[in-house]
């Protein structure tokens, strides 16, 4: 899709569907398209509510084919999550319709750069389908040539922000695309394969830990869940190095959890749902999804990114409940449940990170059911043993419309963990289940500041919404990319 900037006129504009975004509280001119806009709202057919739409042909007084009105809610309370989620309506409203260009002015709402962005991005994800593998009617058969924005003017920094937004978009989309693989095309391998390719693209840098390194460096934990399967684990690093080095010091690590696919191990899954489980890479989707916008966007801070990558699997070789692991650290876990297979890989990942030198580590992981009870499908939960770090991911969360929510991280809760044969046990009890994952993971970041994000609960989405489509939503890419773009000292 082309994205294009421009100043011409809404009258002037000659497209298959020029848009207009109609607050509650603020309607368009009474002659706008020969009064039936003002119809519409008189009967009460489209009043502005949000993301309420209608679509008039051949609409007077403009050169447009089609007028599309879509609702903004009250224009005081119109934020940037709103402006992205209208740029997905637009898309999914007019595509199926098999419109292929569209025109969009923006006047009236206060256009900054962060408004344009969320606009683009809303209008690139709006664009996804997760039908990579159908044969036969695919919703992204149809296409959109282009999308033009009108403005009143144009500036230097609302071209930078549509170059941001389709950075971010797209990485979103390819984290996406990646999630929405199945395990049997998708193996750790082919994972590492993909981020490889997209790291040469884009000029970064690439290293790919093998079994064999993985195994000299003594990473028993990531292993031992790596046992029962025939696929073999990587660690995929990519590596983006800014072109001055940085003031303070600082090198950011992101760190994926990039399970292909979780059947739970011997303490198996059950199959209602399993299938879904190939989502479990969505961790490291994210961060290598991230690494692509960074690549581009250019941060002044380093960014190294992790992603152990396994395959949990039943087999005469898995690791069997009660079985003890060796990690990288050096404390040994007692693998009480071989499904807490995402905090095992997890840990080796954070212990390597922090010791590679990386000074503060952000970690994203669909690592426990409990968070959805906990947070439903609209938050990630965030742990984290440092408060200013914690702040700086809510911070980025908040500004890029990614809800997050912090939790307790008392010591209290160690306890949980605890095992009688080993250091530790990889579960806690029935209660807490999401922070004794997180207090699991934090013995591991040798004292570094370190944020832990639980996106089990947001990284797929069950049923489509006007702007998104069901399936892998590209959480929390947004975040880590603003995280990263915005680090200051
Ligand atoms: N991958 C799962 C967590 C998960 C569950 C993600 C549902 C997405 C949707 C993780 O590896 C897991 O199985 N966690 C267990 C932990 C338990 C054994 C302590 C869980 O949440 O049940
Ligand atoms: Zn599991
Ligand atoms: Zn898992």
């Amino acid at each position: 899709m082309e994205l294009i900037l421009g100043t011409t006129k809404a009258a002037e504009l000659e497209t298959g569907a020029f848009v207009v975004i109609c607050f509650k509280d603020e309607k368009p001119g009474p002659e706008l398209a020969g009064g039936i806009v003002k119809e519409l709202d008189e009967s009460g057919e489209f009043t502005g509510k949000p993301l309420e739409t209608a679509l008039i042909h051949h609409p007077e007084g403009m050169k447009a084919t089609r007028l599309l009105l879509i609702g903004g809610g009250e224009k005081a309370k119109f934020t940037t999550a709103d402006m992205r989620k209208t740029g997905g309506v637009i898309v999914r409203t007019l595509k199926p319709k098999g419109i292929g260009d569209i025109a969009i002015r923006l006047k009236g709402i206060t256009l900054d750069a962060a408004m344009l962005e969320a606009l683009v991005e809303g209008v690139i994800l709006g664009d996804f389908e997760p039908d990579q593998h159908k044969t036969a009617d695919r919703p992204s058969e149809k296409t959109i040539k282009s999308f033009r924005i009108s403005v009143p003017e144009e500036s230097v920094v609302l071209v930078d922000a549509l170059r941001r937004g389709r950075a971010i978009g797209e990485a979103q989309n390819f984290a996406r695309t990646l999630v929405n693989e199945p395990a049997n095309l998708l193996t750790p391998l082919k994972l590492a394969a993909e981020a490889k390719a997209m790291a040469a693209e884009f000029g970064l840098g690439c290293e790919l830990l093998d079994e064999a390194r993985m195994r000299q460096l003594g990473f028993g934990a990531l292993l031992g869940v790596a046992m029962g399967s025939a696929e073999p684990p990587v660690m995929i690093v990519l590596n983006y190095t800014p072109a001055a080095p940085h003031a303070s010091g600082n090198h950011l690590a992101i760190i994926g959890k990039g399970v292909t696919f979780d059947t739970g191990g011997v303490s198996i899954k059950p199959s209602e749902g399993m299938e879904k489980m190939k989502y479990d890479m969505g961790g490291a989707a994210a961060v290598i999804g991230a690494m692509r916008a960074i690549a581009q966007l250019k941060p002044a801070i380093p960014v190294t990114m992790y992603a152990p990558c396994v395959e949990n699997m039943v087999g005469h070789k898995a690791q069997r409940p009660g079985d003890i692991v060796k990690s990288y650290q050096g404390k040994t876990i007692e693998v009480l449940n071989t499904d807490a297979e995402g905090r095992l890989i997890l840990a080796d990942t954070l212990t390597y990170a922090a010791r590679q030198g990386c000074t503060h580590l952000v970690n994203a992981a669909t690592l426990t059911g409990a968070i959805a009870v906990a947070l439903g499908h609209l938050y990630s939960g965030v742990f984290s043993n440092n408060d200013e770090l914690q702040q700086r991911v809510l911070a980025a969360s908040k500004a890029v419309g990614e809800r997050m929510w912090p939790f307790p991280m008392d010591d209290d809760y160690k306890e949980y963990i605890k095992s009688a044969f080993a250091d530790m046990g990889n579960i806690g009890g029935r209660w807490g289940g999401s922070i004794t994952a997180a207090k699991f993971l934090e013995e591991f970041v040798e004292g570094k500041p370190w944020v832990h994000l639980d996106i089990a609960g947001v990284a797929w989405l069950d049923e489509s919404k006007p702007f998104l489509a069901k399936g892998p939503t590209g959480a929390p890419v947004r975040t880590f990319v603003h995280l990263a773009t915005h680090w200051v000292n």
